[in-house]
């Protein structure tokens, strides 16, 4: 072989990039995993064995947004990185920020690190080129869209990768304060409340009834890009969850209900099936509850109601450990109370005043109608 292709392949073996940087693969390799590893790097998130973190941070190790995207790692990490996207077959929704920490030659340590690090195999970074990038690239953090755009994944692995359309699922986030909205409910009448509470639970309350409907904690609250005056076809407020308590109604069937609050209802089903049957009876009062209005207590809503010469109020607040809904009444003037609640395989009932019946039916004496809470917590299996 003539001398100046064995050299050629002695170049090649030792590998053109880190010939650039002029050190050993394996010396880029230990600067770039302590970088990698150091307070306030990528160890943070992504974790030392590159695997992230499930659900809010994607790997690194075998990233298919790494394979072949040298170029498109670089400006995820000197710009940053937010909104849905879906790593190895899995959906992630969150946002990474620039990573201003690093100089150049750094980032070029850390890039090199993590592109053949666990499993990964593309090639070293260089100094220059993380330089170029960040006199280039715009300023705005990237969207997967626009970060695709510019730097598209090939062919190959274009079709099981990239963004993704998020669900309800993917835009749960943690209640801290209670949220009110007025809007059109399934399984409600036009006048319904739709409330999210602290520790995720949500209810529907029917004002049109003046009652609780149901509540649920899986899947997310309702849509809020949704506005009751839509015309769009799809008034009723939709979400992703089956409610772990449900007032009794004939229409609304355990199933019937789960598919009701996913399927896109062209027509909102106003159940005035038991508009005749209100859970609260008062001895000799045959008047149909009528609503007064709401109020803001510590923000969580107390609704009020007359029944004949009654005053009801109702405060639905999460209990103290958030495990479930606290919904305290209050009589005036008192009186003894038949309270007619629904018992269901996916929640407990119970109350500190009086014993709850397994019928669902609870008797309250007068003495205590002036103040009592009853309990709706779903069962571990259905949470
Ligand atoms: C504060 C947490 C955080 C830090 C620090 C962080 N990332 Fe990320 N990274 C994320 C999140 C979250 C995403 C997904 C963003 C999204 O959902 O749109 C992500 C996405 C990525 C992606 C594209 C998806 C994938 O898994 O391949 C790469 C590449 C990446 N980060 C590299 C890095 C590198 C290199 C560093 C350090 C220089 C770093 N990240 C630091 C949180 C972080």
């Amino acid at each position: 072989m003539p001398l100046i292709l064995c050299l050629f392949s002695v170049f090649l073996f030792f590998g053109f990039s880190s010939f650039l940087l002029g050190e050993s693969k394996e010396n880029i390799h230990l600067k770039g995993k302590a970088l990698y590893n150091g307070a306030g790097s990528c160890v943070a998130c992504h974790m030392p064995d590159g695997q992230g973190q499930p659900g809010s941070v994607p790997p690194l190790a075998n990233s298919d947004w790494i394979k072949g995207g040298t170029d498109r790692s670089i400006a995820i990490a000197l710009r940053g990185l937010a909104g849905p996207i879906r790593v190895n077959g899995k959906h992630y929704y969150s946002a990474m920020p620039p990573q201003l920490l690093f100089d150049n030659q750094k980032l070029a340590y850390i890039l090199s690190y993590v592109n053949q690090a666990w499993g990964n195999q593309e090639r070293v970074v260089t100094e220059r080129e993380v330089a170029e990038a960040r006199e280039r690239l715009p300023q705005a953090v990237y969207t997967p869209q626009s970060l695709l755009k510019k730097f598209p994944f090939d062919k190959k692995l274009n079709r099981k990768n990239g963004t993704f359309t998020p669900t309800y699922d993917d835009l749960i986030t943690e209640i801290i304060q209670p949220i009110i909205y007025r809007t059109f409910m399934p399984g409600a009448s036009p006048a319904a409340f739709a409330v999210a509470l602290p520790g995720n639970h949500y209810f529907c309350w029917d004002a049109g009834e003046c009652r609780l409907r149901y509540i649920w904690t899986k899947g997310g609250f309702i849509r809020n890009n949704q506005v009751h005056w839509a015309s769009n076809g799809k008034p009723v407020a939709q979400f992703n969850g089956t409610p772990y308590y449900r007032a009794r109604t004939t229409k609304l069937l355990g199933q019937t209900f789960d598919q009701l609050s996913k399927t896109n209802n062209k027509q909102p089903i106003y159940d005035t099936s038991q508009a005749d049957n209100f859970p609260i009876t008062i001895k000799g009062i045959e008047d149909k509850p009528s609503y007064l209005g709401y109020r803001l207590i510590n923000q969580y809503p107390q609704f009020r109601y007359s029944l004949g010469k009654y005053l009801i109020t109702e405060l639905i607040r999460t209990n103290k450990d958030l495990s479930g809904v606290q919904r305290t009444f209050s009589l005036s003037p008192p009186a003894p109370i038949k309270f007619t609640l629904t018992p269901t395989e996916e929640s407990s009932i119970s109350c500190d005043q009086g014993k709850m019946n397994p019928d669902g039916t609870l008797l309250i004496k007068a003495e205590d109608s002036a103040r009592f809470s009853i309990f709706i917590n779903p069962k571990k299996e259905s949470n």
